[in-house]
């Protein structure tokens, strides 16, 4: 099949490269190596391939990677800082254990990520809303609610704008 040049920015930086037309973004990133974005259902269902587009979360499964030509893509690996600190987001998800297996956690990271980008201090009905599409099959989402409340206190101590990718 015909291969087609797709330019996008990928976590800050510039990438191009060639695909097929039906490939997914999901494929797509775990083929150059982007391992954080799980390939779970591949339907739409889990979340587990949960990346922004744009700043908006999306299911990578779900989106070919022709579409995010000229786009930006930011995935779990791109929220760590420069110096190899992690990002309060996935520190909270450690510090709470709210990882178990671990196939979940980036996804949830990500959709937990455009959650405080846009309600830095959000509700209870809120974090619901905003992980509705993400399922995990180990923690019971109790340690998964407290991170996200912990990672919104721990994101409100940073200087402003630190924390956005
Ligand atoms: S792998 Fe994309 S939603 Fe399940
Ligand atoms: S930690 Fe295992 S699926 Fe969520």
């Amino acid at each position: 099949m015909t291969k087609h040049i797709v330019r996008f920015i990928l976590n800050g930086r510039a990438v191009k490269i060639e695909v097929e037309p039906r490939t997914t973004l999901l494929r797509t990133l775990r083929e150059i190596g982007v391992i954080s974005v799980k390939r779970g259902c591949e339907e739409g269902e889990c979340g587990t391939c949960t990346v922004l587009v744009d700043n908006s979360p999306q299911k990578s499964c779900m989106i070919l990677a022709m579409e995010v030509e000229g786009r930006s893509v930011t995935t779990s690996e791109g929220l760590i800082f420069p110096d190899g600190e992690l990002h309060p987001i996935q520190q909270a998800f450690i510090d709470e254990g709210a990882i178990q297996c671990g196939y979940c956690t980036p996804g949830m990271v990500m959709a937990t990520y455009a959650l405080l980008m846009r309600s830095p201090d959000p509700t209870e009905e809120e974090v619901r809303n905003a992980l509705a599409g993400n399922l995990c099959r180990c923690t019971g989402y109790v340690s998964i609610f407290r991170a996200v409340k912990k990672a919104s206190a721990m994101m409100k101590k940073l200087p402003q704008g630190a924390g956005d990718r």
